[in-house]
């Protein structure tokens, strides 16, 4: 005989069965709600930069620069981790800087609002960049992204929710390396300052 037996016996009756079915529930509520939490939970979209080229700083084999190109190649990744909703994009700002380390600043060099960038950047100071890759060192970039999202609950099929509508503001450095490429192989991403 189980302990909800004889509590039934002790306290005589349907109550007592009654409770002691609420408690056999429980770990089964439980379980429901931390599914339903799940399923509902929303998390700020990541965003990480996956690319990133600058053939300027492509040092060839014998050890020299040649390209003189601006152009600066990156690739920015949205990724929705929320298993149930639509999340949407009004217009994506993005800002690329370039640290000047002699005055710890960033100034910005570019400016786009598409998510795969291809940008004729300006103001980047190429002697000095190549002399820091040269080093065995990096030089550093940064890219900003400014946006509105709106994230539109599931639960909105069957309750009246409100669409959720966010500023999204978060960037990354870049560190280069002398090919021109981002030094840090895995996808960088962006986070509030
Ligand atoms: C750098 O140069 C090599 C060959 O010269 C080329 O294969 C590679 O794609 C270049 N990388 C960038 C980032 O331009
Ligand atoms: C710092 O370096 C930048 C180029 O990166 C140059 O334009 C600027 O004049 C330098 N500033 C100082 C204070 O040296
Ligand atoms: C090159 O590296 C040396 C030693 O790490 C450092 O003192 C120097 O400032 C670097 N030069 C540039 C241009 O970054
Ligand atoms: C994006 O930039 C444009 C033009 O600079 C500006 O009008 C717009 O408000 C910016 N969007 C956001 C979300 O900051």
């Amino acid at each position: 005989m189980g302990r909800c037996a004889e509590g039934a016996v002790a306290c005589s009756g349907c109550c007592a069965c009654f409770l002691c079915g609420l408690i056999m529930m429980i770990p089964s509520l439980m379980l429901s709600g931390y599914l339903f939490w799940i399923y509902f939970r929303t998390f700020t979209p990541s965003i990480s930069i996956e690319m990133f080229e600058v053939p300027a700083l492509n040092k060839t084999s014998n050890g020299a620069f040649n390209i003189i190109d601006p152009t600066i190649t990156f690739d920015l990744r949205l990724k929705n981790e929320n298993l149930n909703e639509g999340v949407f994009y009004d217009n994506v700002n993005v800002t690329l800087s370039y640290y000047h380390a002699n005055i710890s600043k960033f100034s910005p060099i570019g400016n786009k609002a598409r998510r795969v960038e291809s940008i004729q950047s300006y103001g980047v100071p190429w002697d000095i960049a190549k002399l820091e890759v040269l080093n065995g060192s990096t030089t550093t970039f940064r890219v900003d992204v400014n946006t509105r999202i709106k994230i539109r609950h599931l639960l909105a099929l069957f309750f009246s929710v409100n669409t959720q509508r966010t500023t999204l503001d978060v960037g990354v450095n870049i560190p280069v390396n002398d090919q021109g490429i981002k030094s840090v192989k895995k996808g960088l991403r962006m986070s509030i300052d």
